[in-house]
């Protein structure tokens, strides 16, 4: 029995287990893929214990992506750029390597819903300077996009993503920029069940621009419906869940899942 599974506190609420339980069960592997609600405290000790508990890797999530990246013995490349480890593969020697395939998932999801879009040389507009956007800003430099434009309500935490073709815009002023951009992104929690709505007016927004949310409760965030009512393609958040965790069951498993619409109607009972 190959065993993984994801590493939270709280983790009740992942939809992790329901993805990866649908590929083995698919894939007829003989694996499990578990919930593991670890207190802060017991989060370095529950990590060194996979080896001797059997494990090939786990999902890490909030909050401990950021304790992940320090505690592991070797980083992928991602890792590195993103600063946060969400994957942890056991190598046979013992040893713990971390990766992070939000960036692959967030592209990836864009890649296989609009394949029309290239990013080389566009223009975009990131929402949010949190962990998510991270992984968005490392995935759209890695595709060679021109320049992101990444706003923040709180412009201090903008201001760490400053480098070479990212610039800062003002929260107040996101609305000005539309005109210029061809990919328009949402990571902040706005319009997300529970929180505040994203307040923007896409009346500036050129037509062929591509609107992209990486919330997906609801799946249908007012942003995508706004901006799919004046004929913009838009992108849900929920594909990027999916296509992230393509890269550790691959790793973990030895075989290719695929993300299907059924899988998607699977989850979205749970969303
Ligand atoms: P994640 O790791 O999922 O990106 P996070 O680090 O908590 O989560 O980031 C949440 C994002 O939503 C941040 O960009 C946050 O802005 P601040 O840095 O100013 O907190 C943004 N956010 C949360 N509530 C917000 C609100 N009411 N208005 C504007 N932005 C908000």
């Amino acid at each position: 029995m190959i065993k993984a599974g994801v590493v939270g506190y709280p983790v009740k609420h992942s939809l992790s287990p329901k993805i990866h339980g649908y590929w083995l069960a698919q894939l007829a592997i003989e694996g499990a893929y578990d919930l593991y609600e670890i207190a802060p405290e017991n989060f370095a000790d529950f990590l060194a214990s996979l080896p001797e508990k059997g494990m090939v890797g786990v999902n890490v999530t909030v909050p401990f992506k950021e304790q992940a990246f320090q505690l592991v013995d070797s980083l992928s490349s991602e890792a590195e750029a993103i600063g946060a480890v969400n994957t942890i593969i056991v190598q046979e020697d013992g040893t713990l390597h971390g990766h992070n395939t939000d960036a692959f998932g967030f592209i990836e999801n864009i890649r296989q819903s609009v394949p029309s879009f290239a990013f080389k040389g566009k223009k975009a507009l990131v929402l949010g300077a949190g962990g998510a956007a991270k992984a968005v800003v490392t995935g759209l430099l890695n595709e060679g996009v021109e320049e992101i434009l990444l706003t923040n309500r709180t412009k201090a935490r903008a201001e760490l993503f400053q480098k070479d073709r990212v610039t800062i815009v003002d929260w107040q002023e996101k609305g000005q920029t539309l005109a210029q951009i061809d990919l328009l992104v949402n990571t902040t929690v706005l319009g997300m069940q529970g929180q505040p709505p994203l307040d923007i007016s896409l009346e500036n927004l050129s037509s062929q621009a591509l609107v992209t949310d990486i919330v997906y409760k609801p799946l249908e965030t007012e942003l995508l419906v706004a901006a799919k009512q004046r004929g913009n393609s838009t992108v849900d958040g929920l594909g990027m869940l999916l296509y992230q965790a393509v890269a550790g069951f691959n790793a973990w498993f030895g075989k290719q899942p695929q993300v299907t619409d059924i899988l998607k109607e699977i989850l979205l009972k749970d969303v």
